[in-house]
């Protein structure tokens, strides 16, 4: 028989969190809520604090979420939410957000109403203001108001709509969700930012090279017939840029990331002093990084456009990571969010090898979002 795991129950008193001390001390609540796309600033008791990015975070709330999640890992046991409901709104399919989100939310004791669209709802409208004469027949005003009666989150993946890319990344859906509800709405990927993934991402990071500061992450972007919008790279360049590591970000002509994420990214390595660069060749990023951050994405210039889209990732093959491109790096580790393609993304060898971080930081989203749930949640 194996050594049993041992749990440290913790004591159940108030984790101290910016946003606990604020709502103690009557102050406003602007740390969740991005500039002016989100309910803020909020008043405690009125509208609750959401999770769309991890920008809206302050630097102690974050340390404050990691340093519990890693606690958490270790083996603490806390049960926050039990008692409690929190709705899970999948309008696009996940392997990882929907297990690991729902493990976390059971682990604390609490219990989860899983609804998916399609089968078990139906279209929503989240278009203010208008005629309601199309395919859907209840607005995201009506049933954000309605499910917050019965839960304590509600945790939406919002469907992209295929829209050109300057409406996609408005992010209306989310933000609609943010606006009605009466409970804090957790962003479980929109088209702009994926903050979960972030989380998990930051806390592997940490685990892997400690202080993040001066360290050299390449973000490089890979061959695959289903690219994925860059929620995730937008989240981790900034968390990585936030830490003080050095970034640079390999893709293909015409796969450049969202020109506004780019302006903050720029801004935030201006304010660090860190290096930021972007459109490199692959074999560019690598060299001399301690971490390679792979990952597909779809470009934005042909975002709402399939043949031209198809044409684009055609004339751009080959972007497969593989160990003599990984053995140029320092040592380096390999990261994805996966779902990953096998030997077209990433070989087999490097998958299953020692550089690989995939699983830990697939297992980090447990961790993560137990403690982000704890704090965000917590009566
Ligand atoms: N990384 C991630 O979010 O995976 P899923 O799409 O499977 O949830």
């Amino acid at each position: 028989m194996g050594a049993r795991r041992k749990f440290v129950r913790e004591p159940r008193g108030p984790v101290k969190t910016d946003l606990s001390r604020r709502k103690e001390a009557g102050e406003p609540i602007v740390g969740l809520a991005p500039e002016g796309h989100y309910p803020g600033p909020m008043t405690p008791g009125s509208t609750p604090a959401h999770f769309i990015r991890l920008e809206d975070q302050s630097d102690r709330e974050l340390e404050d979420i990691l340093d519990l999640s890693a606690r958490l890992k270790r083996g603490v046991t806390r049960m926050d939410l039990a008692g409690r409901t929190v709705g899970l709104l999948f309008f696009r399919g996940s392997l990882r957000t929907r297990a690991s989100l729902e493990a976390a939310i059971h682990q604390l004791g609490g219990n989860t109403l899983h609804l998916t669209a399609a089968s078990d709802f139906w279209t929503l409208e989240a278009r203010e203001g208008t005629v309601m004469d199309g395919k859907a027949p209840e607005h995201i005003r009506d049933a954000a108001a309605v499910l917050s009666r019965y839960v304590t989150a509600l945790a939406i993946r919002p469907a992209l709509t295929g829209a050109p890319w300057e409406v996609e990344r408005r992010d209306e859906s989310i933000r609609a969700w943010a606006a009605h509800a009466e409970v804090p709405v957790i962003n479980m990927e929109s088209a702009l930012w994926h903050p979960l993934q972030g989380l998990a991402d930051l806390l592997t990071l940490r685990e892997t090279l400690g202080d993040l500061a001066g360290k050299r992450v390449a973000i490089t972007w890979t061959t695959s017939p289903t690219p994925a919008s860059p929620s995730v790279v937008h989240s981790f360049l900034m968390t990585a840029l936030r830490s003080g590591a050095h970034v640079r970000v390999a893709h293909p002509p015409g796969f450049e990331l969202d020109s506004g994420v780019l302006e903050q990214a720029r801004d935030s390595a201006a304010k660090r002093g860190v290096e930021f660069e972007t459109g490199l060749e692959l074999g560019e990023a690598v060299p001399g990084a301690h971490v390679v951050y792979a990952r597909s994405w779809q470009s934005l210039e042909t975002y709402d456009q399939p043949t031209l889209a198809a044409n684009k990732l055609a004339a751009a093959r080959g972007w497969t990571i593989d160990e003599p491109l990984m053995a140029r790096g320092e040592n380096a580790r390999l990261m994805h969010p996966m779902p990953v393609r096998r030997n077209l993304e990433v070989t087999d060898e490097v998958l299953d090898g020692p550089r690989s971080l995939l699983y830990t930081q697939a297992e980090n989203r447990l961790h993560t979002q137990k403690g982000l749930l704890s704090l965000l949640l917590r009566g």
